[in-house]
This record gives structure tokens, sequence and C-alpha cells, in this order.
């Protein structure tokens, strides 16, 4: 009987908290409302608790379509019944894991729980974040862990990068909205919130595949570096080396230990896991510093390079190895986006870390590279590197073949250029007095503003990307804001070129593929190819959600 009345209760309370409530929120609106400025009447509806409707529906435009490309991502492509996206592949299934959790994070950051007067506005929130994240719960059974774990080093890698930003959720709920809601209710409150259980579980996978993956590094050639695929002739990429670096950061900050040792039976080693592991702060370093000497940089732009081979490398049928030159000397030139995304949220984590601000500096340089590449500020149709028309592009989308591979890197990129530009969480800020390294106030407001300089030039993406929705909501690949015409085509097909050297190798052209744009022309040219999928899906909700992040977070910065 009294469990029955626990909802109520607690529902009761905190109305009756008012007093309390309303002084926070006499504090937080302007706040709030100072960064988003024009939306004081839709915040004052969800203040009022407008009876009758979602709070949904008064939301700020940008967070309402943010919430709808993830409901249109699950609705269409998640199935319960399996806890996976059925038309994924096992590495694509757990980048976009990672966008729900990220989404996730996004909008709890961004609301303020304390200034959610109703009730039922507050168990509608509730209702939301719990219907996501139970998606998330299901897929660490609908993962498919046993095929991946021989799979190449970089699958392994999205994995653990999948299962922190799970538990970095978790945390972040349980601190900025469950606390609050359970503020008074001490006999509540030892529980927490129930999310919590399922973090070991998260840190147990993230555990199991990072320490596979780090088989992958390999000092007998090239002086050091990840190896891509360890059933492959050796290939020393952008993405693997990034990965590694990114994953290590991360299982150091964020890592909340494990005690699970299987399947490792009881050997002492594994017995306990324990968090902040110098190992991995370590091996973030390193890599880092590796990928950073290894000249995959293009000279001119900047911009990362695929990866390299060894000439002359060979495996005889006896087994034997020739080492060739035993040197990364034969690069493959293509660019793709998510090679110049990944990095990104290493650098933050290195410099939360570390303290130093020459991780932040280079973070900065490459998104302002890319920025370039995309030929903005202008926005005509030449291509530019990396994109055309001041939006990001990936060098297949114009003919339309990406290969499922390709067509989730866009999103991929935004995802971590929003993780290094996000503001620290309270409990971040401890990680840099923990290294001793103390904050650096300067260099963090500096990195801010200069993060919310990006700010333009993210809104465009997502208007592209906006643009390409069908009648269903669902996003496109080929992020712009028309169909080309004649003139216009032609202007693409005559610039669009690939670099010297380089092999599209992700994205193989199919034999049968007319490579002449016009063919398109009076159709929907995202309708090429595989057409829209859940990873287009899930590059919409990705510069969606960097979208909000910047109006919420980065919007009045001024450097
Ligand atoms: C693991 O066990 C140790 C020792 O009993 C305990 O202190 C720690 O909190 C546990 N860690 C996790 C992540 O469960
Ligand atoms: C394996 O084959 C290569 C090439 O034929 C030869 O040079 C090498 O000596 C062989 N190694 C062994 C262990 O037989």
């Amino acid at each position: 009987m009294r469990l029955l009345n626990i909802p109520i209760l607690l529902c009761g309370a905190t109305l009756a908290q008012a007093g309390i409530i309303e002084s926070i929120w006499r504090e937080s609106p302007q706040t709030f409302l100072a960064r988003n400025g024009g939306q004081q009447e839709t915040i004052q509806n969800i203040k009022n608790g407008d009876r009758g409707s979602s709070p949904q529906s008064h939301l700020p435009p940008t967070l309402r379509d943010t919430l709808d490309a993830l409901q249109v991502m699950q609705d269409t492509y998640f199935d319960l019944f399996t806890g996976t996206w059925p038309d994924a592949i096992d590495w694509t299934a757990a980048v976009i894991g990672t966008h729900v959790s990220a989404t996730l994070s996004s909008i709890i950051s961004s609301v303020d729980i304390s200034s959610i007067a109703s009730c039922s506005d507050l168990a509608s929130w509730q209702n939301t974040i719990d219907r996501y994240f139970a998606h998330t719960s299901i897929f660490y059974f609908g993962e498919n862990a046993f095929s991946l774990r021989n799979q190449a080093f970089d699958d392994m890698l999205w994995v653990v990068l999948g299962w922190l930003e799970n538990i970095k959720f978790v945390e972040l709920y349980s601190l900025k909205h469950w606390d609050f809601v359970q503020s008074g209710h001490g006999a509540l409150a030892s529980d927490g919130w129930h999310g919590l259980q399922f973090t070991p579980m998260a840190a147990h996978r993230a555990r199991i595949f990072y320490d596979l993956a780090s088989d992958g590094w390999d000092d007998s050639l090239c002086g050091g570096g990840m190896t891509w695929n360890p059933y492959l002739t050796p290939y020393k990429n952008a993405i693997t080396n990034e990965l590694f670096t990114a994953a290590s950061i991360a299982m150091y900050l964020y890592y909340p230990g494990d005690n699970n040792s299987s399947p490792y039976m009881a050997q002492t080693e594994y017995e306990y896991s324990k968090p902040h592991n110098p190992l991995h702060l370590e091996n973030a370093v390193k890599s880092y510093k590796w990928l950073r000497e290894s000249q995959m940089n293009h000279p001119d732009s900047g911009l990362y390079q695929d990866g390299f081979h060894i000439t002359g490398w060979h495996r005889y049928p006896n087994g034997t190895i020739n080492p060739g030159t035993g040197q990364c000397d034969e690069l493959d030139s293509m660019v793709y986006t998510y090679n110049q995304g990944v990095i990104l949220s290493a650098s933050r984590g290195l410099w939360l870390a570390t303290g130093a601000r020459s991780y932040l500096a280079d973070g900065h340089n490459l998104i302002d590279d890319v920025i370039k590449a995309t030929g903005w500020p202008n926005t005509d149709a030449t291509w530019a590197g990396l994109g055309r028309g001041g939006v990001l592009e990936e060098f297949c989308d114009h003919n339309g073949y990406c290969s499922q591979n390709g067509q989730t890197f866009k999103g991929i990129f935004f995802h971590h250029m929003s993780e290094f530009c996000r503001p620290l969480w309270p409990h971040e800020e401890a990680f840099t007095s923990e290294a001793g390294t103390g904050f650096d106030k300067d260099v963090y407001e500096y990195h801010l503003a200069r993060c919310s300089a990006y700010s333009q030039w993210i809104s465009h993406n997502a208007a592209a990307a906006s643009a390409t929705k069908d009648g269903q909501g669902r996003f496109g690949m080929w992020w712009k804001f028309e169909e080309p015409g004649q003139d216009t085509l032609a202007v693409i097909e005559e610039s669009t070129i690939l670099p010297p050297g380089a092999v599209d190798y992700i994205n193989p052209i199919p034999e049968d593929w007319s490579l002449r744009s016009s063919d398109t022309r009076g159709s929907d040219s995202n309708d090429r190819g595989r057409g829209r999928t859940v990873e287009t899906q899930s590059g919409g909700l990705s510069i969606l959600r960097a979208k909000w992040n910047w109006e919420t977070h980065l919007h009045q910065i001024s450097a």
C-alpha cells in the first residue's frame, strides 16, 4: 500500500517545496534566458506547466528538433525485441548507442529541473529520459559483443567509447537531476537513481574491449602506433589511433572501476581494476604524440589523411614476415570527416587530465581547418576539400554511393566536436585538481570563447542537414539546402576531385553506378544509393544536438 503512494507523495512534496523551487527559479531563468534570447515565452510556458499538452510542445525549437530526430531514430530503426538497430552493423550500432547516451546528457545538462514547476512536466521529462535510457540498457544485451571481440581494433574501441558515454550520462543524471528530485527525501535517497545499477555492466564491457584493443599497439613498425586490423596487412591509420587516444583518456577520466573478473577467471591481476589508472593516461599521451608526429596531417590543409601502409611488408606462405621498410611510408591521402573528429574529444580529455593547453590549441587548429575545408564563409558549390557551401560533406555524398560506414562519419565528427566544446560538468573540475595541475580558469574561458565562435557554422550545418528531412522526419546523407540546378551541378562535378594518392576504400563505387549527378535531376538525391538509414539519422541527430549545445552553453560568450 505504501509503495503505491510514493510517486504521489514525491510529486506532492516537490510542489510543497514550491518556495524553494521558486527561489531557485528566480535565479536560474535570467541565466537561462540570457543564454537563450527570445525564448522567454516558451520557457515561461514550461514554468507555468501549461496543462493539457506535453512540455515538449513548448520547447525551444532546437531542443524540440533534437528530440524529434531522436524519436524518429528510435521509433523507425530501433527494435525492442532484439535490443538493437537491426539494420546497423556492429560498429555503427556502437556509435548510434553513443549518440543516444550523449543526447540524454545534452538534454539533462540544458534543462534546469529546478525550473520545472509542475508535477506532470517533471514526470513527463523523466519518462522521456527513462524511455531512451531503457533502449541503451537493453542494447547492452542486443550488442553483438561476442563477434566484436574478434573484429578490428577500431570496432572494439567504438564499443569502449559507447559504454563510457553511457556511464557519463548516468553520473550526470544522478548528480544533477536525481539528487535534486530526492532532496529532502532521505529515506529514498540512499538507493540513488535506478540507472546506476547498469554502471557496473557498462564499466565491465568498456574494460574488456579496451584491454582487447590495447593489443593493437605495435612498436615493431613505424616506431609505434595502433594497427587497424589484426587480420590484414598492417595499416596504421588515423581512426584507430585517434580512437585509442580518445578511449584511453576517457577510461582514465570516466571509468569507475570493475570488480567482475569474468572472463579472466581468478587471475589476481584482474581481480579489481581501479579507476584513474595511470596506464590509461600513459597510453593516451603516448598515442597522441605518435599520431601528431606521424605526419598524417596534410601539410597545407592541416586535415588528417587516412593512414599509412608499410612499403614492401609481406608475409610468406611459410609464415615468415618480411617487414619491408618497417616505416609508415605509403600514404592513403583520402580525407574523411570522422578522422577530423575523434581526436577532438581526446584533446579535451588530455587537457583535463594534464592541464596542458597545447591539446586545446591543437583541437581548435583542427576545427579551423575543417571549417575552412567546407569553404566557409563562402557558400558557393565549389568543393573545398571536405565540403562545400560551408557544409561538411563526405566525398561520396554528392554522387550518392556512400557505404554504411561512410554514412556514419559526419555524425561522429559532430559528436566529438560537441564533446570538445562542452562546458565542464561540476564534477569534472575535480579532475584537474586531482591531477595536481590545478584549474586554469583563463585557459578554460579562452577555450569556450573560441568554441563559441563556431556557433554560426554549426547552425549553418544544422540547417543544411534539416533541409534533407523527408516527410517522416528522416535525415538524408548529403546535407544541402536544395537540389542543385544545372549550373550548380556543373560546378560540383568539375570541382569535386580526389586528392592525389587518395583511395576511397571505405566507399567503393558500385560497378553499375552512374557517376553523373545530373541523373538525379527532379528527384531527391538523398534517395540514391542506400538512401536514408539509421546511420544518416544519427548524423542528423548529432548536428542538431551540437546546435542545441551551442545555443545553451556557448551562444553569448565572446572572444
Ligand atoms: C570493488 O570492490 C572494492 C573492494 O571491495 C570496492 O571498494 C569498490 O567500490 C568496488 N568497485 C566497484 C566499481 O564496484
Ligand atoms: C620462408 O620463406 C621465405 C621466402 O621463400 C624464405 O626466405 C624464408 O627463409 C622461409 N622461412 C622459413 C623459416 O622457412
